[in-house]
C-alpha cells in the first residue's frame, strides 16, 4: 500500500522540515466523547472493548476524519494498553484508569513481562490496517506513553495529585526506578515498531507527567528511556514526535532524546521555544479550554498561536493537551478552518 509522503501530506512535510502552503492540524484525543457519534459507539461497548476490537477502534479513529478537515489521524487506543499483557490490566470502568493493586515493590516490577506486540497487541495492528486501507491518503499516527508517565500510572495505581509513590521510589531506590523505566521503554519501543510496520506514518510519545520532576531528575530518569525509544524507531524512517506536558525547562534534554519534533503544552509561547530549538519543528499549543470561549477569542488566539508557530522550523497546529469531553464539535470545526486560512506574514 502506498503511504502518504511529505509531497502528499502537509503534516509529513512539516515534520520533514519543509514549509507546505497549508498549515497542518490534528488534535490530541480527537477520537473521543465530545463527538456524539463516539458516544453512540461507547454506549454499546466499554472503553477496553473499544480498544481491543479492531473494527470499533478503527471506526472511532475514522469518525473525526469524516467530520473534520484534519491533516492526520491518531489510532484509537491508550498509552496504558500495552501494560495489560505485561501483567498490569487497568480498569477504566470507574472513570479514570485504576489498578486494583498498584505496583510498589521491586518484585512486582520484575514480574512485569516483556511481550511480543504482534502476539499480545495484534488488535492494534489490525485496527491500523483497517484505518489506513479506508483512508490511505491521511497519515495515521501511532503512539505510546513515555516511560515516566507509564511508571507513574503503575506505581500510583491511577491518576495522582502529588505523585508521591513514584517520586518516593525515585528518591529512595533510584536503581529500581531506572530498571522499571528501562523495561517500559523496551515495551513501548516494540509497540511503536509494530504500529509503524502496520501502517502508521508517524509516532508520538506522550509524556503527560513530564512536569513532575526537577529538571536534573528529568534528565537523569526520564530522558534515557525516551532516547532509547527514539533510537529504536530511527531505522524505520518515520517522524517521531515527543509531547511533553509541563517542564519546558527540560527543553535541552527533550532535544537530546533524538525526537524529530516537540509537542508543547499551552503554558509556553512557541516563539520562545523556537528560539531555544531553532531547527526543530514544533507542535501545539492552544489551551484546549479556549474552545469553550467565544468564537472571536477562538479565532484570535488560534491566529496568535499560528504567528508564534511561524517562528519555528515548522509548525503542526495542535492543542496543548487533549480536547475536553465537553467541547462543542463546532468549536473544533472553527479552529480547523481558522488554522487552514491563516497566512504567514512574511
Ligand atoms: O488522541 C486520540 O484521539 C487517540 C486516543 C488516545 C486516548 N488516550 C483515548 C482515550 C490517546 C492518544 C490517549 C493517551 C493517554 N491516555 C494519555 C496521554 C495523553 C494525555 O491525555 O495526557 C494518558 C495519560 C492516558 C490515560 C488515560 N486514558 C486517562 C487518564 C483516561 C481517563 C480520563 C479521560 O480523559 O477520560 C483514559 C481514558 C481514555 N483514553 C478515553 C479516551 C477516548 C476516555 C474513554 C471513555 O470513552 O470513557
Amino acid at each position: 500500500m502506498t503511504r502518504p509522503t511529505p509531497e502528499s501530506s502537509p503534516f509529513l512535510a512539516v515534520l520533514a522540515g519543509r514549509r507546505p502552503s497549508r498549515r497542518p492540524i490534528w488534535v490530541m484525543r480527537q477520537a473521543g466523547r465530545y463527538l456524539p457519534e463516539y458516544r453512540k459507539v461507547r454506549e454499546t461497548a466499554s472503553f477496553h472493548t473499544m480498544c481491543t476490537t479492531p473494527e470499533l477502534a478503527a471506526e472511532v479513529t475514522l469518525q473525526p476524519l469524516r467530520r473534520f478537515d484534519l491533516d492526520a489521524g491518531i489510532i484509537f487506543s491508550d498509552i496504558l494498553t500495552p501494560l495489560g499483557p505485561m501483567g498490569a490490566e487497568f480498569d477504566f470502568s470507574q472513570g479514570g484508569p485504576k489498578l486494583t493493586a498498584p505496583l510498589r515493590e521491586e518484585r512486582a516490577f520484575e514480574a512485569l513481562e516483556l511481550v511480543e506486540p504482534r502476539e499480545e497487541l495484534g488488535f492494534v495492528a489490525e485496527a491500523i490496517g483497517l484505518v489506513t486501507s479506508e483512508r490511505p491518503e491521511i497519515p495515521l499516527i501511532g503512539f505510546g506513553g513515555a516511560p515516566l508517565t507509564l511508571a507513574s500510572y503503575l506505581v500510583e495505581g491511577g491518576g495522582s495529585k502529588d505523585f508521591r509513590h513514584i517520586k518516593a521510589l525515585i528518591y529512595s531506590r533510584p536503581e529500581v526506578a531506572v530498571a522499571l523505566l528501562d523495561k517500559l521503554a523496551e515495551q513501548v519501543a516494540r509497540h511503536l515498531e509494530m504500529q509503524v510496520e502496520a501502517g502508521c506514518s508517524a509516532v508520538q510519545v506522550f509524556d503527560s507527567w513530564a512536569g513532575i520532576l526537577h529538571t536534573d531528575d528529568y534528565r537523569r530518569f526520564a530522558v534515557p528511556g525516551i532516547a532509547k525509544i527514539m533510537a529504536r524507531l530511527a531505522p524505520l524512517g518515520v517522524p517521531r514526535i515527543l509531547f511533553s506536558k509541563g517542564g519546558l525547562t527540560n527543553l535541552p534534554w527533550l532535544l537530546e532524546t533524538g525526537a524529530d519534533a516537540l509537542s508543547l503544552d499551552w503554558t509556553c509561547d512557541l516563539a520562545d521555544a523556537a528560539e531555544r530549538a531553532p531547527r526543530t519543528p514544533l507542535q501545539g499549543n492552544l489551551d484546549p479550554v479556549v474552545l469553550h470561549g467565544s468564537e472571536t477569542e477562538i479565532v484570535r488566539r488560534a491566529e496568535a498561536v499560528c504567528r508564534s508557530g511561524d517562528r519555528a522550523a515548522g509548525h503542526v497546529f495542535n492543542l496543548g493537551h487533549g480536547i475536553l469531553t465537553e467541547t462543542p464539535p463546532e468549536a473544533l470545526a472553527l479552529l480547523i478552518d481558522t488554522v487552514h486560512r491563516h497566512q504567514p506574514e512574511d
